[in-house]
């Protein structure tokens, strides 16, 4: 099944979980903002409450919830994320900055409808602290990459990449944030792209 082709009246409904600052978040929020834009953030789902992402979900009017995971078992805090993500007709879940492993079983409740934004070119540096890896590596060339989410740690189709210059003198918060300004220019352009359907999602089951 191929996903379907949205207009401006009809937008790919997104839900998009996260973590922390939600910076791409925002970038999707102010690109959902265009009247041209096919895209609706139809809800946040943060994993760690009082995070600046669920402000930034406040501050557009946009619906979110907090779902903690301490003293529950994965299978309890996933099923209630799912639930509420079909609450919310979500089409396409993305992952921005969301910090826990999904398991396999709640990849397959979306199957190929899950997205994610990595701070590397992958295969290279996938896992946690993607740019410190790439300073350690003293490769001159990292990026980002857009991804389909699978079973296994940042191993999915990938959907696009960007890439950025590592310069002499770099260290870790000046790479990262060389890399968010492509991140925040790329995740919501593949969206686009799958929401008008020049990008296929595969979802088949
Ligand atoms: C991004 O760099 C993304 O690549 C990684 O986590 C970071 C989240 O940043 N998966 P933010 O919360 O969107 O600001």
């Amino acid at each position: 099944m191929s996903m379907r082709v949205c207009s401006p009246s009809q937008r790919l409904r997104l839900g998009v979980l996260v973590s922390g600052g939600g910076s791409n978040l925002q970038a999707l929020l102010d690109r959902c903002a265009w009247d041209s834009s096919a895209l609706a953030v139809s809800t946040v789902v943060s994993n760690v409450n009082g995070v600046r992402a669920l402000d930034r979900a406040r501050e557009h009017n946009v619906n979110s919830a907090v779902f903690e995971h301490a003293h529950r078992t994965r299978e309890a805090f996933e099923g209630d994320v799912h639930a509420h993500l079909l609450a919310h007709a979500v089409e396409v879940v993305v992952l921005a900055g969301f910090m826990r492993i999904l398991t396999a079983g709640f990849i397959a409740r979306f199957p190929g409808r899950i997205v994610n934004v990595h701070p590397a070119l992958l295969p290279s540096f996938p896992g946690t602290h993607a740019a410190r890896q790439a300073l350690a590596a003293g490769v001159k060339l990292t990026g980002c990459t857009v991804h389909i989410v699978d079973a296994g740690v940042d191993t999915g189709r990938i959907l696009a990449q960007a890439s950025v210059p590592v310069y002499a003198g770099d260290d870790e918060p000046r790479l990262q944030a060389r890399i968010q300004i492509q991140e925040h220019r790329l995740l919501p352009e593949v969206l686009e792209a799958v929401a008008r359907g020049e990008i296929d999602l595969d979802t088949r089951e």
